[in-house]
């Protein structure tokens, strides 16, 4: 068994952040999101990855990612010149997975639920793919399946406007090595991609043995900035661990589960937890409110933050207004003046340098 993450793509839906990065090394609670996945995947006891990367970012992933040791797995890179596509991407992935079943996994996906199960499910029954599927609210803007009550897979559509099912394409799939031959068959869609949800039709009239099952914990796509935000507070509510390893001065106060990375100095500051502040930060006369995320090497200074992420080397200086639901990025910087506007809602790009007087 195989895995293969796709951390490739345009991601246009996270500009400007991604104009200078990768989508899937935007952090989530201070970790790249495509590492919880390679996590995912290792703890279902593969490791041997994949990873489809792009020329535009793919040398930013390798250098962050490695060889995949940190996971105990092994990662093998693979450059997709474009992106023309999640099937394109599995058929640019060819020679690597060989005929090895595996699992697809989009690297800008969370799910909570344990791969084990499924992978055991998908083993057990010899299934030629197992699709997962989610509830979701808005079926209409997703691929949504139509399932068999035995949880065979009887047809993908995408983005329907009468939608025959309120159960969404979770950015999961373990397949056999049958989809290939079904990838082999399908055009280029109206928007020019290879599309995976293409394949899988064709898989099902080709009466492959597809089962669909549905997830029972939380699925993010954190592909925009709110889905990013609440990535951030899911993550910081399940897993977070307190430790304080930095400095807080006697007029500080930690409240809640909060983390405190090395050689950060919070000064006369209330942090309200959960929270994470990374390395060598310098929080002075702030109140950081839950579902936080400082990166390494931020300064905040007189300032008020509430469910935001701030990226590694941003500078957050004289905002005595609350700042909620913000994400500001890589080495941004935000001073305000003594006169201050009413509310402050920001999506900030990397490099980005703000002033409001
Ligand atoms: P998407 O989020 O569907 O596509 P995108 O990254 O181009 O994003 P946007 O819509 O914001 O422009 O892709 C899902 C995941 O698959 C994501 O991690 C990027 C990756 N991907 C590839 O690796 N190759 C591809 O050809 C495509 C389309 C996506």
């Amino acid at each position: 068994m195989k895995a293969l993450i796709l951390s490739g793509g345009k991601g246009t839906r996270l500009r400007p952040l991604t104009y200078t990065g990768a989508k899937q090394l935007v952090p989530v609670a201070n970790k790249p999101i495509l590492w919880y996945g390679i996590e995912a995947i290792a703890a279902a006891g593969i490791t041997d990855i994949g990873i489809i990367i792009s020329p535009e970012t793919g040398e930013e992933v390798k250098a962050k990612t490695g060889d995949g040791s940190r996971f105990g797995a092994k990662i093998t890179y693979i450059l997709q010149a474009e992106p023309a596509g999640l099937a394109h991407a599995v058929k640019v992935a060819q020679p690597f997975l060989g005929d090895s079943p595996f699992v697809m996994y989009l690297g800008d996906n969370l799910i909570e639920d344990q791969l084990s199960q499924f992978l055991e499910q998908f083993e057990q029954q010899q299934l030629d793919a197992l699709i997962l599927l989610r509830q979701v609210k808005n079926p209409s803007a997703f691929g949504v399946a139509k399932v068999a009550p035995n949880g065979q897979l009887l047809g993908l559509v995408e983005k329907p406007k009468n939608p025959p099912s309120n159960l969404a394409l979770v950015g999961v799939y373990f397949f056999a090595p049958i989809v290939h031959q079904a990838i082999a068959e399908i055009q280029p869609s109206a928007r020019g991609e290879l599309e995976i949800t293409d394949a899988i039709q064709r898989a099902i009239d080709r009466r492959c043995n597809i089962q669909a099952t549905q997830l029972t914990g939380w699925w993010l796509d954190t592909g925009k900035k709110d889905d990013l935000l609440e990535a951030n507070r899911i993550i910081l509510d399940s897993y977070l661990t307190p430790s304080v390893k930095g400095k807080v001065n006697p007029d500080s106060q930690i409240i809640g589960r909060v983390e405190i990375g090395i050689n950060t100095e919070i000064i006369n500051s209330t942090i309200r937890g959960p929270a994470i502040v990374g390395d060598n930060c310098r929080i002075e006369n702030c109140f950081i409110g839950p579902y936080s995320s400082i990166g390494d090497r931020v300064t905040l200074i007189d300032s008020e933050l509430d469910h935001s992420v701030i990226l590694e080397g941003a500078k957050v200086l004289n905002i005595n207004q609350r700042i909620v639901d913000s994400v500001i990025g890589q080495r941004a910087k935000l001073n305000v003046a003594p006169q201050r506007p009413k509310a402050l809602r920001f999506m900030i790009g990397d490099d980005s340098q703000i002033e409001l007087s």
